[in-house]
C-alpha cells in the first residue's frame, strides 16, 4: 500500500526520491508525487496518476526539481479515486508546507468543514490534504512549525504516518507517526524517512524504528526524535540485515520466481540457528514451562496467506500439544469477542508486521489479557514490537506481492514454535520430536532437489492454463495446504480457483464437477493418501481432468488413477506442506506467465495491507 520516503542532505533529493519510490512499487499504488524545498522556487509538487515512469518522466528523471529536502508517496487510493489531485504529496493553500500521508485521518470531515469556514479552499477529496490545510492553519496561528505539528497531531484522529517539509524551513524534515509504520535512516550523505526499509536500503542499513506518538526532525547532519509532548528521546539505533541485493531482481525475470527459488536457504536461516543439540532452542521466547502449562487454548491470528500457514500449523500443533487450536481470521477475531484470557496464547503470524487487521487483533488479544506471540518476517515492524515475544522468520525482503518464501517459513517457523512447546509440556513423544527435527534440517536440501528439476511443472502449466476454474482437494494437511495452493493461482493468474477438503465434496461443490474440469488432487499426507487416491477416482469419475501433487513414494500408485502428477521427495508427514507447497507456487508461477499477466503486482492487491 502507499509508500513515503523523504530525504535531507548534501545531494539533489529528487533522483534519490524516485529511486526510493521505484523500491516500494511492488507495494501497490495507483498514483505517485515527489515535493522538493529549494531557496529560490520554494515548494514545488509533481504528482500523477499512474505508474512512477510517468512522474519520472514529468521530471526528466528528477532534474527538473531542485532541491536537497524533499519528500515522495506513491498512494493506494482509499479517499478519493486514484487522480493527479487526490495524489500525495498535498500542499496548503498558500503553498508553503507540503505533507505525505499513510494511514486513515478518521475525523477529517469535521476538520474540513471546519477550515472550510474559515474560508480554506480544498483542491483533493482527500483526508491527507485536510492534514496539511491543518498545519497551515496552525503554522499561522503560532509562526512555529514543530508548534503547529504538535496543534496538528493533538487535533486529528486515525492512523498516520507523514512526511513534512515547509518552505521556512530550508533544512528541516518533520516527520510523526501513529499506527502506521516509519523509520528513519542515517547515511553521510543525508537523512532519511521511509515507510519500508527497502526504499532505503541502497544509502543506508543504519536505522531507528519510530514508535506511536514520537514526532521526529532530521537535518543533513541530526536526528531528533520527541514524544508527543515534545520532550527529547533517546534512541536506539538498528543495523538492518537485508542487503540491497536481496531486494532486487537479480536478473531474475519475476522477483515472485527468484523468491520461490530463494526458499531453501530462507529456511535454513530460519531453521538453523534454533536447533542446537537436538533440541529446538528459542532465545527470543520467554515462556516458561509453568506458563506454558497453565496455556489452555491457542488462537492463530493472520490474513491471506500468513491464515493459511496458521491453518497448517492448527492441524500439527494440536496433535503434537493436544490443545485446542482455532485459527481465526485477524479480521473476524477482532470484532468476534473472543474468548481470550490469561491462560490463551494468541499466535499473530504476519510476513511484513504491518498488516492492519492483524495488528488490531493482536491489540485485542493483548488487552483480553492473552500472552501474545509474532511470528514476522519484517524486523521492528509494528506486530513484532507489539506482541510479548517474537520470532523472525529469515525469509528476506519479499518484494512479488504473492508470497512465496515468506509462506514456507512461516510453516517452518511455526513448527518450530509447536516443537518447543510440546518440548516444554512433555506432550510429544521423545522418538517423534527427534525424528521431526531430523528431518526439518534436510528440508532445504530436499526442496533443493525438486528446484533443480521441474520442467514437469511447467509443462502441466502450458497444458492447464486455459481452465477458467479450478478445484484443490485434500485431506488434512493436503487440504490446509490447498488452500495457499488455490489462492496462489487466482491471485496472480485471475483464474477462479477453489479448496475444498476432500470429503466435503460430496456436500455440494461436486455438482460442479463436468467433463473437463481441472482438479488439482492433493495426495501428500502420507497417512491419508488412499482416501486422496479415493477422491481422484470419485471426481474422474465425473469427467474431471487430475493433476495430482503427492510424495516420490506415492507417485507410481498416483499415476494409475491421476492425468498427470507431480511429485516432490518424502519427509516427515508434518513437514510435507513445506515441500509439496512449492509445485503449486510454481504452477500458479507458469499459468500466471502463460496468461500474460503482471505476476509480480498482480491487479488490485498490495504487498502490505494497512487498511481495513
Ligand atoms: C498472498 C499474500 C497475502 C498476505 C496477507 C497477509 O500471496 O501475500 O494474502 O499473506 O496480506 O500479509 P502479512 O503476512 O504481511 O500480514
Amino acid at each position: 500500500m502507499c509508500g513515503i520516503i523523504g530525504f535531507v542532505g548534501r545531494k539533489e533529493a529528487a533522483p534519490i526520491l524516485l529511486d526510493g519510490l521505484a523500491r516500494m512499487e511492488y507495494r501497490g499504488y495507483d498514483s505517485a508525487g515527489i515535493a522538493l524545498r529549494s531557496e529560490t522556487k520554494g515548494i514545488q509538487v509533481r504528482k500523477s496518476k499512474g505508474r512512477l515512469q510517468t512522474l519520472s518522466e514529468l521530471t526528466h528523471g528528477g532534474a527538473d526539481l531542485e532541491g536537497v529536502l524533499g519528500i515522495g508517496h506513491t498512494r493506494w487510493a482509499t479517499h478519493g479515486e486514484p487522480n493527479d489531485a487526490n495524489a500525495h504529496p498535498h500542499v496548503s493553500e498558500n503553498g508553503k508546507i507540503a505533507l505525505v500521508h499513510n494511514g486513515i485521518i478518521e475525523n477529517y470531515l469535521e476538520i474540513k468543514e471546519q477550515l472550510m469556514k474559515y474560508g480554506v479552499t480544498f483542491s483533493s477529496d482527500t483526508d491527507s490534504e485536510v492534514v496539511a490545510q491543518l498545519l497551515e492553519y496552525h503554522y499561522k496561528e503560532c509562526g512555529n512549525m514543530m508548534e503547529a505539528v504538535g496543534r496538528c497531531l493533538r487535533r486529528i484522529e486515525g492512523a498516520y504516518a507523514f512526511g513534512i517539509i515547509c518552505a521556512d524551513y530550508p533544512n528541516a524534515l518533520i516527520a510523526a507517526r501513529k499506527d502506521s509504520p516509519l523509520i528513519l535512516g542515517f547515511s553521510p550523505e543525508g537523512n532519511f524517512i521511509a515507510s519500508d526499509v527497502t526504499a532505503i536500503l541502497q544509502h543506508t542499513r543504519d536505522v531507528v524504528y519510530m514508535n506511536d506518538g514520537e514526532i521526529a526532525v532530521l537535518t543533513a547532519d541530526s536526528i531528533d526524535v520527541f514524544d508527543d509532548e515534545m520532550n527529547p528521546l533517546e534512541k536506539t539505533h538498528s543495523f538492518v540485515e537485508w542487503d540491497v541485493a536481496a531486494a532486487e531482481k537479480g536478473g531474475y525475470p519475476h522477483f515472485m520466481f527468484k523468491e520461490i527459488l530463494e526458499q531453501p536457504e530462507a529456511i535454513r536461516k530460519t531453521i538453523s540457528p534454533r536447533i542446537r543439540d537436538g533440541r529446538v532452542v528459542l532465545d527470543d521466547i520467554h515462556i516458561s514451562a509453568e506458563e506454558a502449562r497453565n496455556i489452555n487454548h491457542i488462537y492463530i491470528i493472520a490474513c491471506g496467506s500468513a491464515y493459511h500457514a496458521g491453518v497448517v500449523a492448527k492441524y500439527i500443533w494440536e496433535r503434537i500439544l493436544r490443545r485446542p487450536v482455532e485459527v481465526t481470521l485477524a479480521s473476524e477475531f477482532r470484532y468476534s469477542q473472543p474468548l481470550v484470557d490469561e491462560h490463551t496464547l494468541v499466535i499473530a503470524i504476519s510476513q511484513s508486521g504491518e498488516t492492519l487487521d492483524t495488528m488490531a487483533a493482536l491489540r485485542e488479544a493483548k488487552r483480553l489479557g492473552g500472552r501474545t506471540l509474532a511470528v514476522c518476517n519484517v524486523v521492528g515492524s509494528s506486530i513484532a514490537r507489539e506482541a510479548h515475544d517474537v520470532l523472525y522468520t529469515w525469509a528476506g525482503p519479499e518484494i512479488a506481492v504473492a508470497t512465496s518464501k515468506g509462506y514456507s517459513t512461516q510453516l517452518v517457523a511455526m513448527d518450530l514454535v509447536g516443537l518447543y512447546l510440546a518440548d516444554l509440556l512433555g506432550t510429544i513423544e521423545p522418538e517423534e520430536y527427534s525424528a521431526v527435527l531430523t528431518e526439518m534440517q534436510k528440508l532445504p536440501e530436499k526442496m533443493q532437489t525438486y528446484l533443480e528439476n521441474f520442467e514437469d511443472t511447467q509443462y502441466f502449466a502450458s497444458r492447464y492454463f486455459n481452465h477458467d476454474s479450478v478445484f484443490f482437494i485434500g485431506r488434512n494437511l493436503d487440504y490446509a495446504m490447498g488452500l495457499e495452493g488455490s489462492l496462489k493461482l487466482k491471485e496472480i493468474s485471475y483464474i477462479h480457483s477453489e479448496a475444498y477438503a476432500s470429503g466435503e465434496l460430496k456436500h455440494g461443490t461436486i455438482s460442479l464437477i463436468e467433463p473437463g474440469t481441472l482438479v488439482i488432487a492433493l495426495g501428500s499426507y502420507g497417512p491419508l493418501f488412499d482416501k486422496a487416491m479415493s477422491n481422484v477416482v470419485e471426481v474422474r469419475a465425473r469427467g474431471a481432468e487430475v493433476l495430482a501433487i503427492t510424495t516420490d513414494a506415492f507417485r507410481e500408485k498416483m499415476a494409475k488413477t491421476a492425468d498427470s502428477v507431480i511429485s516432490v521427495p518424502d519427509t516427515h508427514p508434518l513437514l510435507q506442506p513445506t515441500l509439496s507447497i512449492v509445485p503449486l507456487q510454481l504452477f500458479a508461477y507458469y499459468v500466471a506467465l502463460q496468461r500474460g499477466c503482471d505476476i509480480d503486482k498482480p491487479r488490485n492487491l498490495a504487498k502490505s495491507v494497512t487498511v481495513e
